[in-house]
């Protein structure tokens, strides 16, 4: 099965068959990542670009390492550096890029919709890898692949999604790719961080995270994102800790056997003490591992698309 569209720009754009097929071909991946060689030739002449106009540690570096690992030229361009700080706009600098026999351009950037807004204009498939508060597609995408490696399933699990929901991109993504594939979405935060229509995704919103976490089989915590913040949503960070930081004591309430999870990067003590981060329940590291693998299905699968066409 082929992916419908050449770029990835969403989960809303995504069907649950082609999630499914990204997570099947995550699985192989994975295995290839753990074997003794992690080289594969699926991306052989071909080229990846990653251009990011915001920071990031585990997207950019798992993207790069995928590129390297199914042997495609890779090459990165930040704004700082770039004529990006010239002033060159978003347009020419992706055509700049498109012109260049790119085949694959992955991009974060501030500005939602970002993505969308270059993918028609360019022959290269675009992924988007976070754009500004709209969505994190490839995060959804490795956090369902964990959630489905601990559990062997996404129908029917309870997860919890708490925290700084307004702001969160990854709230957003998973909260949309979940309940496409039958999972139960419950979200709590501060009444200030909870967008509205956060309804119209299929979540339920609960008063407390106590009550969101009550039963669950996944906890999520976000990252409070203070420098999308231009006024303050709440009275101080000592006090949304103390309300909204997934605690032992908050922990409790999940089902026995529940994961804890995070995008990265955490402020300990704010989303979750580290006690909770390094606790066995937290599977935080093997979602980092498996962004590797997951974005070497999704660029597999657009390649696969491309040498169709
Ligand atoms: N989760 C995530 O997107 O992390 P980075 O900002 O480090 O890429």
């Amino acid at each position: 099965m082929t992916l419908r569209s050449k770029d990835l720009l969403g989960m809303k754009e995504l069907n649950p068959e082609e999630i499914d097929e990204i997570l099947r071909t995550a699985e192989m991946m994975k295995m290839v990542l753990s074997s003794g060689n992690k080289k594969t030739s699926h991306l052989q002449g071909k080229s990846v670009v990653t251009l990011f106009y915001e920071n990031s540690t585990r997207t950019r570096l798992s993207f790069e390492m995928a590129s390297k690992f199914m042997g495609a030229a890779s090459a990165n361009i930040t704004t700082s550096g770039s004529s990006v700080n010239k002033g060159e706009s978003l347009i020419d600098t992706a055509r700049t890029i498109d012109v260049m026999a790119t085949d694959i351009l992955i991009m974060r950037h501030n500005q939602s919709g970002a993505p969308h807004f270059i993918a028609p204009h360019l022959k290269a498939s675009v992924v988007n890898a976070g754009d500004g508060m709209n969505e994190h597609p490839t995060q959804a995408l490795l956090d369902m692949f964990t959630m489905k490696e601990s559990f062997h399933k996404l129908e029917g699990l309870n997860v919890a999604i708490c925290g700084d929901i307004y702001h969160s991109r990854v709230a957003r993504s998973n909260a949309i790719g979940l309940r496409k594939m039958g999972a139960n979405v419950r979200v709590a935060g501060p009444a200030t961080m909870i967008p509205p229509g956060m309804e119209k995704y299929g979540c339920t919103l609960a008063k407390t995270v106590r009550e969101a976490v009550e039963g669950a089989d996944v906890v999520m915590g976000l990252r409070l994102q203070l420098e999308r913040q231009n006024k303050s949503l709440f009275p101080s960070v000592s006090e949304y800790a103390r309300f909204y930081s997934i605690s032992p004591e908050i922990l409790s309430h999940a089902n026995p056997g529940a994961i804890v999870m995070h995008p990265g990067p955490c402020n300990h003590g704010v989303e979750m003490p580290t006690v909770i981060y390094d606790s066995p329940q937290s599977v935080i590291n093997e979602q980092v591992k498996n962004g590797v693998a997951v974005r070497m299905a999704v660029l597999y699968l657009l390649m696969a698309r491309r040498n169709q066409e």
